[in-house]
């Protein structure tokens, strides 16, 4: 089977011009996924994960390699070289990000920004309440939060709304930095019943957890990264 994501020699280097240095984040790296499968990513802090997870998105442009990655709308498409458009529609449709970090638009309540990424993958506005109402209970966020704004949340409750957003999409290939970092047991437990679901249905997906209990008899096979580099765990 043709794997859904194949890495060939990923590159990435920065410069940093207040030191006339360069840092190369990651060195040449190859590695694939075949579809429905769950990777995860071991490192110590500045190793470069999530370098290749930004590399993939396109939050990065990367110096040399390719990022093969098989899409539904596309087929075969080098992510390291696609255009714009064509990312704005892979990250809309088909690959999901998430991190510990929740980027919103102001004036947006937790309710229309789950609506609205179900929304913006051509879903009716029925089935999106439908959807986010019951993504929304999954994560036991409080009912009175639904119409409020996320800025006034705590950080747990905008952890577990940055992932509702992007679990709801139901991505082909979802990648995920660390996106318990701070969470409580409860709602990393939560966050687990969710990926095991995805899991089920056949979503790919490439994750960087810092919590190795985690992560145990969840994915399938582990790199660990190190300086740039990587060595299969299993
Ligand atoms: N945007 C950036 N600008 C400059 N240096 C960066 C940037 N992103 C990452 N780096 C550097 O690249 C290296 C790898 O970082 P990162 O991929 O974030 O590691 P990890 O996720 O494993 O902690 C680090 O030395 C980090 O400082
Ligand atoms: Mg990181």
């Amino acid at each position: 089977m043709e794997p859904i994501l194949r890495i060939e020699n990923l590159s990435k280097s920065f410069t940093l011009h207040n030191l006339k240095k360069q840092i190369k984040a990651v060195d040449a790296i190859n590695f694939e996924m075949q579809e429905g499968e769950f990777v995860g990513i071991t490192g110590k802090s500045g190793s470069g994960k999530s370098t290749i997870l930004k590399s993939i998105y396109r939050t990065y442009v990367i110096n040399e390699g390719n990022i093969w990655y098989l899409s539904k709308k596309f087929g075969r498409i080098n992510l390291a070289e696609a255009s714009e458009r064509e990312i704005v529609y892979l990250r809309k449709q088909e690959i999901g990000y998430v991190s510990q970090f929740l980027n919103v638009m102001p004036r947006t309540t937790a309710r229309e920004l789950v609506e609205q990424a179900i929304v913006e993958m051509g879903n009716t506005n029925f089935l999106a309440e439908r959807e986010a109402e019951k993504m929304l209970s999954h994560f036991e966020l409080d009912e009175e939060l639904w119409d409020s704004y996320p800025a006034t949340f705590s950080g747990g409750e905008k952890l577990r709304l940055n992932i509702a957003r992007a679990m709801v999409k139901r991505p082909r290939l979802l990648l995920l930095d660390e996106p318990t970092a701070s969470l409580d047991h409860a709602s990393k437990r939560k966050v687990r019943e969710l990926m095991e679901q995805l899991m089920r249905e056949g979503t790919t997906m490439l994750g960087i957890f810092h919590d190795l209990e985690f992560m145990k008899n969840l994915c399938h096979r582990e790199y660990n990264m190190n300086a740039g580099h990587f060595a299969s765990v299993r």
